[in-house]
């Protein structure tokens, strides 16, 4: 069978980009960077966005396009020997974060159809309103269980008709209407103390925790180390270039990110909101900045919607590195990998959906959820990132060079080699063992 390609350079593009962009922009970014202290975590998550990301990407790119298969099959055909464990890495860390992911994906689905049903105004609590719903185990099966059937349904719909459509026409609107939450937000009387938190740095509070933290926030928001950029990556046309898209899709990604801190943080200080609030984050402050607003509830229902949207378009691609695994591996029919693997996904997922609040579950001092979050994140991702750079630098170099200058030459070709070859990966694990504790 003929392997599906991207049907255009900018499908292609913003099907990347989809896949980054997602709840780690709008509900991860914002939170992790309250509950690490603000502008200190802001700046280090950009040095290692630009110094480590986008070469990773570019590094799980040429992996993807040179061997034309998914996470496993690639690096079997590129090298054999024991790295395909690095593809088998990707696919247990992307079914972890699927199961959590879709219970916060659920959350957009709650919060689309509560903002006509009261959430949105000025007399409500937000935090009790959104302590109430989490603990409430039922309804977050619930919701959960509608995210990940749609997820299996566009999946099995296909790459090019299934998520590049769908990618193409709603990532431009979400952008939109947070620049005019921005707007609003920054209007507010808590913008100056909001601000300021967010981008005034206070180095004195960092800690090696704060450095993995960040470094768990890039992986997981470029959706690095697990092979989703290797399967993405497959399906890219020769005529593309490699080191111009991983540059655009972390640009855009960061971009949006930056975007709803702006609106986060100025609310939170305005209505006296923890920042360190934790997972309930933007599910607290944004429903208060609605309730100030003329028309507050569509804005909330078209807000929540989009980023339900932006949520679906990354679970397509946590589910597709395994889809596709399956389906070049194994011979599996697309609609049978989608339906099973969508579905085990949503079974791991369940401790998940309880544990906040409905019953206590609790891993390394963390709730459920958080620990399956900091399992995937700051272990399985980064750990995957040492791998895919050890083995783009060491093993695949010629192959790899040859893959990303295929459209012209790419200036900086052995800057980025070295950064594969010992940069990345020593830094990687440098900040792991900070982050651990162990250095
Ligand atoms: N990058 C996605 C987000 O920010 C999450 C994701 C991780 C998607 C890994 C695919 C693979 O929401």
């Amino acid at each position: 069978m003929e392997r599906e390609v991207w049907n255009s350079k900018i499908g292609f593009l913003l099907a990347a980009t989809g896949s980054a962009m997602g709840l780690g922009n709008v509900w991860r970014f914002p939170y992790i960077t309250g509950a690490n202290g603000g502008a200190a975590f802001v700046l280090i998550y950009f040095i290692i966005v630009f110094s480590i990301g986008v070469p990773v990407m570019l590094a799980e790119f040429a992996v993807g396009r040179s061997s034309k298969l998914n996470a496993v099959g690639a690096f079997k055909k590129l090298k054999g020997g024991k790295w395909p464990v690095v593809g088998w890495i990707g696919i247990i860390a992307g079914f972890i974060i699927l199961s959590y992911y879709s219970v916060i994906a659920g959350w957009t689905i709650k919060y689309f159809i509560s903002s006509f049903t009261g959430l949105i105004s000025p007399n409500v609590n937000t935090t009790t309103y959104f302590n109430q719903f989490t603990s409430n185990g039922l309804q977050n099966i619930f919701f959960q269980a509608i995210f990940i059937l749609i997820t299996i349904y566009v999946v099995y719909l296909g790459v090019e008709k299934g998520i590049e459509t769908w990618s193409k026409i709603l990532m431009p609107i979400l952008i939109l209407i947070l620049l005019l939450l921005v707007i609003r937000g920054v209007s507010l009387p808590g913008a100056p103390d909001g601000i300021r938190f967010y981008l005034n740095p206070n180095f004195s509070e960092v800690t090696g925790r704060t450095i993995l933290a960040a470094l768990g926030q890039a992986f997981f928001s470029l959706s690095l180390g697990m092979g989703a950029m290797i399967t993405y990556g497959s399906y890219i046309p020769k005529e593309i270039s490699l080191p111009k898209s991983a540059f655009i899709v972390t640009f855009l990604d960061m971009l949006l990110a930056l975007l709803a801190g702006f609106v986060i943080f100025p609310t939170a200080f305005t209505f006296g909101i923890e920042p360190g609030a934790g997972t309930g984050l933007i599910f607290i402050t944004l429903p208060s900045i609605f309730a100030l607003m003329p028309f507050g509830q569509i804005w909330s229902a078209l807000f929540f919607l989009l980023l339900f949207i932006a949520a679906l378009t990354s679970a397509i691609g946590l589910l597709e590195v395994s889809v596709a695994y399956v389906k070049d591996e194994r011979n599996w029919s697309r609609k049978k990998a989608a339906l099973a693997l969508g579905t085990t996904a949503f079974i791991i997922g369940v401790p998940s959906a309880l544990s906040n609040g409905t019953i206590s579950l609790n891993l390394f001092g963390m709730q459920f959820l958080d620990a399956m979050d900091y399992l995937s994140s700051n272990i399985l991702l980064p750990l995957g990132g040492i791998f895919v750079t050890l083995f783009v630098g060491w093993v695949i170099k010629d192959t790899a060079l040859k893959e990303i200058n295929l459209e012209g030459k790419f200036k900086f070709e052995k800057s980025w080699i070295w950064i594969c070859r010992t940069i990345a990966p020593i830094s990687i694990f440098l900040i792991f063992l900070a982050g651990i504790g162990l250095l």
